[in-house]
């Protein structure tokens, strides 16, 4: 079975979605703290697109995989319509909404351009090879028009040295921020901003991606 089909399986349970929806992000004062860091770096990088574009809204954003949609409302604030895509229907029908679509970010059954920006939350570190990521990335490139904003785990901090050392598996792998720079050059993106969760401590990075080729 491929990676990206165990993931989804991985994902395709009641109790699983309903827990994500549910306790990850308010079971603990850390995951709370992550949680509403991440609302307002991405309503802060989408806030940037806007500016630099010189538009009021963006029209189409596509929440990819959604999830069970945390960031909708941070989105719709910001554009004038939402597509939610997960490969889980679990996930989907967790958090049901007027706009949504079971696919892969690995081959998505849009149109190019289709949107004007494409959300990628807490997805590229589930890949541990660069074919892998780098499939994802294409499809990212192939369907936005302009902005991604993306998140992925960088190996230069304690948490990854500290799974390292334990030889610990989570089925989560960190990179160097020298690949990832080279992963999202071949898509034809360049990095216009950067944001670490924690930098030095955590692994989870968030990115400001335009496509320039
Ligand atoms: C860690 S959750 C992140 C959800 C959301 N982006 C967030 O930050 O709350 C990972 C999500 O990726 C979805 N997923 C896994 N593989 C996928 C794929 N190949 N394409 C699209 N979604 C996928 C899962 O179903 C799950 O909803």
């Amino acid at each position: 079975m491929s990676r990206p089909e165990q993931l989804r399986q991985e994902y395709e349970s009641t109790a699983r979605a309903a827990h994500y929806r549910d306790d990850r992000w308010t079971r603990s004062a850390r995951a709370r703290r992550t949680h509403a860091k991440e609302l307002a770096l991405v309503d802060g990088l989408v806030q940037r697109c806007r500016q630099i574009q010189q538009s009021p809204r963006l029209d189409w954003a596509l929440d990819l995989p959604c999830g069970t949609g945390r960031f909708r409302s941070v989105l719709e604030s910001h554009c004038t319509q939402l597509l939610s895509v997960d490969a889980a229907f679990e996930m989907l029908t967790a958090a049901p909404c007027t706009c949504q679509l079971q696919a892969s970010a690995h081959a998505l059954p849009l149109v190019n351009n289709a949107a004007d920006l494409i959300l990628c939350s807490r997805l590229l570190h589930h890949f541990e090879t660069s074919d892998e990521r780098q499939a994802v990335l294409g499809e990212l490139a192939r369907v936005s028009k302009r902005w991604v904003v993306l998140s992925y785990f960088d190996q230069a901090c304690f948490q990854a040295w500290r799974n390292r050392l334990r030889g610990k598996f989570r089925g989560r792998f960190p990179i160097a921020a020298a690949q990832f720079a080279r992963e999202i050059q071949a898509a034809g993106f360049e990095e216009r901003a950067r944001h670490y969760i924690c930098r030095g401590f955590s692994e989870q990075v968030w990115v400001l991606l335009e496509f320039a080729a």
